[in-house]
Protein backbone atom coordinates (compact mmCIF):
# COMPACT_ATOMS: atom_id res chain seq x y z
CA UNK A 1 0.00 0.00 0.00
CA UNK A 2 1.50 3.57 -1.06
CA UNK A 3 2.41 5.18 1.86
CA UNK A 4 2.86 9.19 2.89
CA UNK A 5 6.50 9.93 3.27
CA UNK A 6 7.12 11.80 6.12
CA UNK A 7 9.69 15.09 6.12
CA UNK A 8 11.77 16.61 9.08
CA UNK A 9 12.00 20.26 8.59
CA UNK A 10 14.81 21.84 11.67
CA UNK A 11 12.84 24.80 13.15
CA UNK A 12 16.36 26.76 13.47
CA UNK A 13 17.76 26.70 9.57
CA UNK A 14 14.92 25.50 7.33
CA UNK A 15 16.97 22.29 6.31
CA UNK A 16 14.67 18.90 5.31
CA UNK A 17 15.96 15.93 5.99
CA UNK A 18 13.86 12.69 5.30
CA UNK A 19 14.81 10.79 8.47
CA UNK A 20 15.04 11.81 12.23
CA UNK A 21 18.06 13.39 13.67
CA UNK A 22 19.10 14.43 17.32
CA UNK A 23 21.16 17.45 15.87
CA UNK A 24 20.69 18.96 12.16
CA UNK A 25 23.06 18.46 10.10
CA UNK A 26 22.99 21.41 8.51
CA UNK A 27 23.10 24.09 11.29
CA UNK A 28 24.05 21.36 14.55
CA UNK A 29 21.63 22.65 16.53
CA UNK A 30 19.88 19.63 18.87
CA UNK A 31 16.51 18.80 18.97
CA UNK A 32 15.11 21.14 16.09
CA UNK A 33 13.56 19.02 13.99
CA UNK A 34 10.41 18.17 13.72
CA UNK A 35 8.02 15.93 11.87
CA UNK A 36 5.71 16.87 9.23
CA UNK A 37 3.66 14.50 7.07
CA UNK A 38 4.18 16.75 4.08
CA UNK A 39 6.11 19.65 2.77
CA UNK A 40 3.16 22.28 2.55
CA UNK A 41 2.91 23.07 -1.32
CA UNK A 42 0.99 26.45 -2.22
CA UNK A 43 -1.57 25.49 -5.05
CA UNK A 44 0.07 25.16 -8.41
CA UNK A 45 -0.74 28.51 -9.62
CA UNK A 46 0.37 30.61 -6.74
CA UNK A 47 4.19 28.91 -7.05
CA UNK A 48 4.60 29.63 -10.55
CA UNK A 49 3.80 33.16 -10.67
CA UNK A 50 5.88 33.21 -7.60
CA UNK A 51 8.89 32.00 -9.35
CA UNK A 52 7.62 34.43 -12.76
CA UNK A 53 7.99 37.08 -10.84
CA UNK A 54 11.76 36.43 -9.29
CA UNK A 55 13.05 35.83 -13.16
CA UNK A 56 11.28 38.78 -14.86
CA UNK A 57 12.34 37.74 -18.61
CA UNK A 58 14.62 40.81 -19.00
CA UNK A 59 16.84 39.97 -16.63
CA UNK A 60 17.73 36.49 -18.78
CA UNK A 61 19.56 38.97 -20.95
CA UNK A 62 23.25 39.55 -19.93
CA UNK A 63 24.96 42.83 -19.54
CA UNK A 64 28.27 44.62 -20.33
CA UNK A 65 29.02 45.99 -17.03
CA UNK A 66 30.04 49.12 -18.87
CA UNK A 67 26.81 49.64 -20.30
CA UNK A 68 25.00 49.06 -17.35
CA UNK A 69 23.98 52.43 -15.21
CA UNK A 70 21.93 53.19 -12.21
CA UNK A 71 20.23 56.66 -11.13
CA UNK A 72 22.25 58.66 -8.68
CA UNK A 73 19.55 58.95 -6.18
CA UNK A 74 19.58 55.41 -5.62
CA UNK A 75 20.23 55.82 -2.08
CA UNK A 76 17.61 57.24 0.78
CA UNK A 77 19.07 58.82 3.70
CA UNK A 78 17.33 58.03 6.57
CA UNK A 79 18.08 61.25 8.61
CA UNK A 80 19.41 59.20 11.38
CA UNK A 81 23.20 60.33 10.81
CA UNK A 82 24.11 57.04 13.50
CA UNK A 83 21.43 54.58 10.83
CA UNK A 84 22.53 55.55 7.64
CA UNK A 85 26.69 55.35 8.48
CA UNK A 86 25.65 51.54 9.54
CA UNK A 87 23.87 50.92 6.36
CA UNK A 88 26.97 52.45 4.23
CA UNK A 89 25.02 56.00 3.14
CA UNK A 90 21.60 55.07 3.17
CA UNK A 91 18.70 53.12 2.65
CA UNK A 92 18.77 51.75 -0.94
CA UNK A 93 16.14 51.45 -3.23
CA UNK A 94 14.22 48.22 -3.21
CA UNK A 95 16.66 46.72 -0.52
CA UNK A 96 15.52 44.51 2.14
CA UNK A 97 16.89 45.62 5.62
CA UNK A 98 16.77 42.93 8.72
CA UNK A 99 17.12 44.75 12.03
CA UNK A 100 17.21 42.11 14.40
CA UNK A 101 17.48 42.16 18.66
CA UNK A 102 16.24 41.14 21.99
CA UNK A 103 12.71 42.13 22.49
CA UNK A 104 12.53 45.77 24.43
CA UNK A 105 16.05 47.40 22.99
CA UNK A 106 14.32 49.52 20.92
CA UNK A 107 13.85 48.31 17.45
CA UNK A 108 10.20 49.89 16.79
CA UNK A 109 11.39 52.73 18.36
CA UNK A 110 14.18 53.63 16.09
CA UNK A 111 12.03 52.28 13.29
CA UNK A 112 9.53 55.26 14.35
CA UNK A 113 11.70 57.61 14.80
CA UNK A 114 13.21 57.16 11.12
CA UNK A 115 9.59 57.97 9.78
CA UNK A 116 9.92 61.38 10.97
CA UNK A 117 13.94 62.06 9.96
CA UNK A 118 13.64 60.56 6.83
CA UNK A 119 13.09 63.04 4.01
CA UNK A 120 9.85 64.73 4.36
CA UNK A 121 8.04 63.83 0.64
CA UNK A 122 9.00 60.13 1.19
CA UNK A 123 5.22 58.08 2.18
CA UNK A 124 6.14 55.63 4.74
CA UNK A 125 4.19 52.95 5.55
CA UNK A 126 4.73 51.04 9.17
CA UNK A 127 2.91 47.65 9.40
CA UNK A 128 3.04 46.44 12.67
CA UNK A 129 2.00 42.43 13.79
CA UNK A 130 2.62 43.62 17.43
CA UNK A 131 0.88 46.45 18.48
CA UNK A 132 -2.38 48.11 17.90
CA UNK A 133 -2.47 51.41 15.76
CA UNK A 134 -3.28 53.36 19.13
CA UNK A 135 -0.37 52.19 21.14
CA UNK A 136 1.65 52.83 17.75
CA UNK A 137 0.06 56.20 17.81
CA UNK A 138 0.73 56.82 21.98
CA UNK A 139 4.63 55.79 21.37
CA UNK A 140 4.40 58.28 18.41
CA UNK A 141 3.41 60.80 20.33
CA UNK A 142 6.49 60.41 22.69
CA UNK A 143 8.69 60.72 20.37
CA UNK A 144 7.43 63.13 18.64
CA UNK A 145 6.56 61.31 15.63
CA UNK A 146 3.75 63.38 13.61
CA UNK A 147 4.78 62.87 9.63
CA UNK A 148 2.03 63.92 7.43
CA UNK A 149 2.96 60.82 4.54
CA UNK A 150 3.09 58.25 7.68
CA UNK A 151 0.86 55.69 6.93
CA UNK A 152 -0.19 52.73 9.83
CA UNK A 153 -1.30 49.31 9.42
CA UNK A 154 -2.25 46.73 11.94
CA UNK A 155 -2.24 43.76 9.99
CA UNK A 156 -0.33 39.90 10.26
CA UNK A 157 -1.59 38.06 7.00
CA UNK A 158 1.03 38.98 4.17
CA UNK A 159 -1.55 38.39 1.51
CA UNK A 160 -3.06 41.63 2.83
CA UNK A 161 -0.10 43.59 3.62
CA UNK A 162 1.36 43.21 0.11
CA UNK A 163 -2.18 44.37 -1.27
CA UNK A 164 -1.74 47.49 1.07
CA UNK A 165 1.93 47.78 0.25
CA UNK A 166 1.03 47.92 -3.70
CA UNK A 167 -2.08 50.67 -2.66
CA UNK A 168 0.12 52.94 -0.87
CA UNK A 169 3.34 52.71 -2.50
CA UNK A 170 5.65 54.20 0.56
CA UNK A 171 9.13 54.93 -0.28
CA UNK A 172 9.84 52.61 2.51
CA UNK A 173 8.05 50.30 4.19
CA UNK A 174 8.74 48.59 7.74
CA UNK A 175 7.05 45.77 8.68
CA UNK A 176 7.52 44.78 12.85
CA UNK A 177 7.83 41.83 12.99
CA UNK A 178 8.46 39.33 10.33
CA UNK A 179 7.86 36.31 13.24
CA UNK A 180 3.86 37.90 13.60
CA UNK A 181 3.15 36.91 9.82
CA UNK A 182 1.62 34.51 8.03
CA UNK A 183 1.06 33.33 4.19
CA UNK A 184 -2.57 31.81 4.41
CA UNK A 185 -1.70 29.45 1.95
CA UNK A 186 0.42 27.59 4.30
CA UNK A 187 -1.11 25.49 7.51
CA UNK A 188 1.75 26.34 9.96
CA UNK A 189 1.37 29.07 12.97
CA UNK A 190 3.01 32.30 12.76
CA UNK A 191 6.67 32.46 13.78
CA UNK A 192 7.62 29.19 12.28
CA UNK A 193 10.60 28.69 9.73
CA UNK A 194 8.01 27.94 6.73
CA UNK A 195 5.73 30.78 7.53
CA UNK A 196 9.08 33.33 8.27
CA UNK A 197 10.41 31.92 5.12
CA UNK A 198 7.29 33.06 3.07
CA UNK A 199 6.42 35.83 4.39
CA UNK A 200 9.67 37.24 4.04
CA UNK A 201 9.71 35.80 0.03
CA UNK A 202 6.81 37.67 -0.78
CA UNK A 203 8.18 41.42 0.84
CA UNK A 204 11.51 40.37 -1.10
CA UNK A 205 9.54 40.00 -4.13
CA UNK A 206 7.74 43.55 -3.94
CA UNK A 207 10.82 45.14 -3.25
CA UNK A 208 12.41 44.08 -5.89
CA UNK A 209 10.04 44.72 -8.12
CA UNK A 210 8.85 48.04 -7.09
CA UNK A 211 11.98 49.37 -6.17
CA UNK A 212 9.87 50.10 -2.42
CA UNK A 213 12.66 49.45 0.45
CA UNK A 214 11.47 47.33 2.98
CA UNK A 215 12.43 47.28 6.61
CA UNK A 216 12.04 44.27 8.15
CA UNK A 217 12.16 43.70 12.35
CA UNK A 218 13.24 40.71 13.93
CA UNK A 219 13.28 39.32 16.89
CA UNK A 220 16.64 37.20 18.42
CA UNK A 221 16.58 33.59 20.31
CA UNK A 222 18.60 33.43 23.47
CA UNK A 223 21.71 32.46 21.88
CA UNK A 224 21.62 36.03 20.02
CA UNK A 225 21.11 34.44 16.62
CA UNK A 226 17.59 35.88 14.31
CA UNK A 227 14.66 33.63 16.27
CA UNK A 228 13.80 31.29 13.65
CA UNK A 229 15.64 30.42 10.13
CA UNK A 230 18.61 31.23 9.60
CA UNK A 231 17.88 31.36 6.04
CA UNK A 232 15.99 34.96 6.70
CA UNK A 233 19.86 36.20 6.85
CA UNK A 234 21.09 35.44 3.54
CA UNK A 235 18.16 36.19 1.98
CA UNK A 236 17.55 39.84 2.82
CA UNK A 237 20.63 42.60 1.58
CA UNK A 238 21.21 43.45 5.10
CA UNK A 239 21.16 42.58 8.42
CA UNK A 240 21.54 44.84 11.21
CA UNK A 241 21.93 43.96 14.76
CA UNK A 242 20.82 46.51 17.39
CA UNK A 243 22.24 45.50 20.53
CA UNK A 244 23.22 47.03 24.30
CA UNK A 245 22.53 46.44 28.17
CA UNK A 246 18.55 46.85 28.62
CA UNK A 247 19.88 48.03 32.03
CA UNK A 248 21.98 50.52 30.82
CA UNK A 249 21.06 53.35 28.34
CA UNK A 250 23.47 53.42 25.10
CA UNK A 251 22.73 50.95 22.19
CA UNK A 252 25.07 49.99 19.47
CA UNK A 253 23.70 48.88 15.83
CA UNK A 254 26.29 46.92 14.09
CA UNK A 255 25.80 45.72 10.80
CA UNK A 256 26.67 41.95 10.11
CA UNK A 257 25.62 41.85 6.69
CA UNK A 258 25.87 44.60 4.16
CA UNK A 259 25.43 43.92 0.09
CA UNK A 260 25.85 47.73 -0.09
CA UNK A 261 28.36 48.93 2.33
CA UNK A 262 30.71 47.82 4.71
CA UNK A 263 29.91 45.61 7.74
CA UNK A 264 32.65 47.65 10.24
CA UNK A 265 30.91 50.75 11.13
CA UNK A 266 28.72 50.81 14.11
CA UNK A 267 25.80 52.99 15.10
CA UNK A 268 25.81 54.05 18.89
CA UNK A 269 22.27 55.44 20.60
CA UNK A 270 21.26 56.62 23.54
CA UNK A 271 17.89 55.80 24.95
CA UNK A 272 16.20 58.79 26.88
CA UNK A 273 12.49 60.24 27.55
CA UNK A 274 12.17 60.94 24.04
CA UNK A 275 13.28 58.21 22.40
CA UNK A 276 16.40 57.32 20.84
CA UNK A 277 19.27 60.20 20.67
CA UNK A 278 22.35 59.54 18.19
CA UNK A 279 25.42 59.60 19.81
CA UNK A 280 28.52 61.40 17.33
CA UNK A 281 31.21 61.30 19.79
CA UNK A 282 30.77 57.93 21.92
CA UNK A 283 34.44 57.97 23.31
CA UNK A 284 33.05 61.25 25.25
CA UNK A 285 30.21 59.25 26.63
CA UNK A 286 32.55 56.08 27.41
CA UNK A 287 35.04 58.26 29.13
CA UNK A 288 32.18 60.14 31.76
CA UNK A 289 31.70 56.83 33.61
CA UNK A 290 35.63 56.15 33.91
CA UNK A 291 36.38 55.26 37.69
CA UNK A 292 39.35 57.36 39.16
CA UNK A 293 42.35 56.09 40.71
CA UNK A 294 40.80 52.67 40.95
CA UNK A 295 43.06 49.73 39.86
CA UNK A 296 42.29 47.22 36.92
CA UNK A 297 41.63 49.93 34.31
CA UNK A 298 42.92 50.54 31.11
CA UNK A 299 41.62 52.86 28.50
CA UNK A 300 41.83 51.09 25.19
CA UNK A 301 40.91 52.31 21.46
CA UNK A 302 38.54 50.31 19.65
CA UNK A 303 38.48 50.71 15.79
CA UNK A 304 35.21 49.82 14.47
CA UNK A 305 35.43 50.43 11.21
CA UNK A 306 36.68 53.79 10.29
CA UNK A 307 35.63 55.32 13.42
CA UNK A 308 37.65 54.71 16.48
CA UNK A 309 36.24 54.90 20.05
CA UNK A 310 37.49 54.73 23.28
CA UNK A 311 36.43 52.93 25.79
CA UNK A 312 37.44 51.32 29.08
CA UNK A 313 39.08 47.73 29.10
CA UNK A 314 38.82 46.45 32.94
CA UNK A 315 40.11 43.58 34.92
CA UNK A 316 38.96 42.31 38.72
CA UNK A 317 41.54 39.35 40.12
CA UNK A 318 40.69 37.86 43.24
CA UNK A 319 42.38 34.72 44.77
CA UNK A 320 40.05 31.45 43.54
CA UNK A 321 38.18 29.46 45.92
CA UNK A 322 37.61 26.84 43.15
CA UNK A 323 40.23 23.79 42.23
CA UNK A 324 39.95 25.61 39.03
CA UNK A 325 40.13 29.59 38.83
CA UNK A 326 37.49 30.85 36.96
CA UNK A 327 38.09 33.18 33.77
CA UNK A 328 34.83 35.39 32.60
CA UNK A 329 35.52 37.48 29.53
CA UNK A 330 32.84 40.04 28.34
CA UNK A 331 33.74 42.45 25.45
CA UNK A 332 36.96 40.26 25.34
CA UNK A 333 37.75 36.68 22.73
CA UNK A 334 38.18 34.31 25.86
CA UNK A 335 40.65 32.21 23.89
CA UNK A 336 43.00 35.49 23.79
CA UNK A 337 42.82 36.54 27.64
CA UNK A 338 44.32 32.76 28.22
CA UNK A 339 47.12 33.52 25.92
CA UNK A 340 47.89 37.22 27.02
CA UNK A 341 47.30 35.58 31.02
CA UNK A 342 50.03 32.51 29.67
CA UNK A 343 52.73 35.16 28.28
CA UNK A 344 52.15 37.28 31.37
CA UNK A 345 52.39 34.14 33.57
CA UNK A 346 55.41 32.82 31.75
CA UNK A 347 57.34 36.16 31.00
CA UNK A 348 56.88 38.52 33.83
CA UNK A 349 56.22 35.40 36.27
CA UNK A 350 53.25 36.93 37.60
CA UNK A 351 51.12 34.24 39.96
CA UNK A 352 47.43 34.27 37.52
CA UNK A 353 47.11 30.70 38.16
CA UNK A 354 45.49 31.23 41.29
CA UNK A 355 43.26 33.85 41.24
CA UNK A 356 39.82 34.26 39.54
CA UNK A 357 39.85 36.86 36.54
CA UNK A 358 37.13 38.91 34.97
CA UNK A 359 37.51 41.03 32.10
CA UNK A 360 34.93 43.45 30.92
CA UNK A 361 34.76 46.12 27.73
CA UNK A 362 32.77 48.83 28.98
CA UNK A 363 29.86 49.86 27.55
CA UNK A 364 28.71 46.98 25.40
CA UNK A 365 32.02 47.27 22.98
CA UNK A 366 34.29 44.31 21.62
CA UNK A 367 37.61 44.27 21.89
CA UNK A 368 38.36 41.93 19.51
CA UNK A 369 40.95 43.10 17.72
CA UNK A 370 44.56 42.10 18.46
CA UNK A 371 45.41 46.13 19.07
CA UNK A 372 43.72 46.11 22.82
CA UNK A 373 46.41 43.36 23.79
CA UNK A 374 48.40 45.64 25.35
CA UNK A 375 45.65 47.47 27.05
CA UNK A 376 44.56 44.10 27.90
CA UNK A 377 47.45 43.29 29.79
CA UNK A 378 48.02 46.48 31.56
CA UNK A 379 44.88 46.14 32.87
CA UNK A 380 45.41 42.56 34.32
CA UNK A 381 48.53 43.20 35.99
CA UNK A 382 47.35 46.29 37.58
CA UNK A 383 44.13 44.58 39.35
CA UNK A 384 46.50 41.48 40.24
CA UNK A 385 48.81 44.32 41.88
CA UNK A 386 46.38 46.45 42.96
CA UNK A 387 48.66 49.37 41.27
CA UNK A 388 46.20 51.82 38.96
CA UNK A 389 46.94 52.82 35.42
CA UNK A 390 47.82 57.02 35.09
CA UNK A 391 44.54 57.96 33.81
CA UNK A 392 45.86 60.30 31.15
CA UNK A 393 47.73 57.42 29.74
CA UNK A 394 46.48 55.06 26.85
CA UNK A 395 48.60 51.84 25.63
CA UNK A 396 48.21 50.74 22.10
CA UNK A 397 50.04 47.39 20.86
CA UNK A 398 49.78 43.85 19.94
CA UNK A 399 51.60 41.33 22.49
CA UNK A 400 53.05 38.20 20.90
CA UNK A 401 53.97 34.87 22.54
CA UNK A 402 57.58 36.74 23.35
CA UNK A 403 55.83 38.86 25.59
CA UNK A 404 57.04 41.27 22.81
CA UNK A 405 54.95 44.49 21.78
CA UNK A 406 53.82 44.50 18.25
CA UNK A 407 52.67 47.42 15.74
CA UNK A 408 48.80 47.26 14.96
CA UNK A 409 46.73 49.24 12.19
CA UNK A 410 45.02 52.29 12.41
CA UNK A 411 47.49 54.02 15.07
CA UNK A 412 46.95 57.29 13.72
CA UNK A 413 43.51 57.15 13.86
CA UNK A 414 43.73 55.92 17.38
CA UNK A 415 46.35 58.44 18.60
CA UNK A 416 44.78 61.22 17.09
CA UNK A 417 41.29 60.53 19.05
CA UNK A 418 43.31 60.07 22.06
CA UNK A 419 45.00 63.20 21.71
CA UNK A 420 41.67 64.99 21.13
CA UNK A 421 40.39 63.63 24.68
CA UNK A 422 43.03 64.63 26.16
CA UNK A 423 45.32 61.81 26.83
CA UNK A 424 48.76 63.11 27.58
CA UNK A 425 51.10 59.71 27.76
CA UNK A 426 50.78 57.46 24.94
CA UNK A 427 52.11 53.90 24.72
CA UNK A 428 53.34 52.34 21.68
CA UNK A 429 55.29 49.65 19.69
CA UNK A 430 58.78 50.81 19.97
CA UNK A 431 59.17 51.02 16.18
CA UNK A 432 55.78 52.79 15.74
CA UNK A 433 56.94 55.54 17.95
CA UNK A 434 59.69 57.44 15.90
CA UNK A 435 56.71 57.80 13.38
CA UNK A 436 54.52 59.64 15.66
CA UNK A 437 56.86 61.95 17.46
CA UNK A 438 56.46 65.58 17.10
CA UNK A 439 53.46 65.45 15.13
CA UNK A 440 51.12 66.32 18.11
CA UNK A 441 52.07 68.52 20.47
CA UNK A 442 51.35 67.95 24.29
CA UNK A 443 51.48 63.96 24.07
CA UNK A 444 54.26 62.37 25.48
CA UNK A 445 54.86 59.13 23.38
CA UNK A 446 56.49 56.41 25.47
CA UNK A 447 57.75 53.24 23.42
CA UNK A 448 57.05 49.53 25.12
CA UNK A 449 59.20 47.12 23.60
CA UNK A 450 57.98 44.01 25.70
CA UNK A 451 55.63 43.12 28.67
CA UNK A 452 58.09 44.41 30.51
CA UNK A 453 57.89 47.81 29.84
CA UNK A 454 54.56 47.61 31.03
CA UNK A 455 55.33 47.12 34.12
CA UNK A 456 57.29 50.27 34.33
CA UNK A 457 54.19 52.10 33.52
CA UNK A 458 52.78 51.31 36.94
CA UNK A 459 55.96 52.25 38.60
CA UNK A 460 56.23 48.44 39.33
P1 LIG B 1 10.90 49.11 21.74
O1 LIG B 1 11.25 50.01 20.63
O2 LIG B 1 9.49 48.77 21.97
O3 LIG B 1 11.75 47.78 21.66
P2 LIG B 1 11.64 46.56 20.63
O4 LIG B 1 10.79 46.99 19.49
O5 LIG B 1 13.07 46.33 20.25
O6 LIG B 1 11.08 45.42 21.38
O7 LIG B 1 11.55 49.77 23.03
C1 LIG B 1 10.97 49.59 24.24
C2 LIG B 1 11.86 50.04 25.35
O8 LIG B 1 12.39 51.33 25.18
C3 LIG B 1 11.05 50.04 26.59
O9 LIG B 1 11.69 49.25 27.55
C4 LIG B 1 10.94 51.45 26.99
C5 LIG B 1 12.06 52.14 26.31
N1 LIG B 1 11.72 53.49 25.84
C6 LIG B 1 12.29 54.57 26.46
O10 LIG B 1 13.07 54.43 27.40
N2 LIG B 1 12.00 55.83 26.00
C7 LIG B 1 11.15 56.04 24.99
O11 LIG B 1 10.92 57.19 24.60
C8 LIG B 1 10.57 54.90 24.35
C9 LIG B 1 9.59 55.09 23.21
C10 LIG B 1 10.86 53.67 24.79
MG1 LIG C 1 8.92 46.23 18.99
Amino acid sequence: MFKMKSSFLCTNCGNITSKWFGRCPECGEWNTLEEQEQIPQPAKGIKQNKVKSFAPAESSKAFKIRDITYSNNLRISTGIGELDRVLGGGLVEGSVVLISGEPGIGKSTLLLQLCQSIDASATLLYVTGEESVSQIKLRADRVGVDSERLFVLNETNIGRIIAEIKAVNPAVAIVDSIQTMFDEDYPSAPGTVTQVKQSALHLINIAKESGISIILVGHVNKDGAVAGPKVLEHMVDAVLYFEGDKQQTYRILRAVKNRYGSTNEIGVFEMGDAGLREIENPSELMLEQRPKGVSGNCAVCILEGTRPIISDIQSLSTPTVFPSPRRMASGFDYNRLSLLLAVLEKRLGLRFSTQDIYINVAGGLKADDTSCDAAASLALISSLKDAPVPENLMVIGEVGLSGEIRSVFGIEQRINEAARLGFTQIALPFKAVGKCKGKYSGVEFIPVRSVFDLLKLLGI
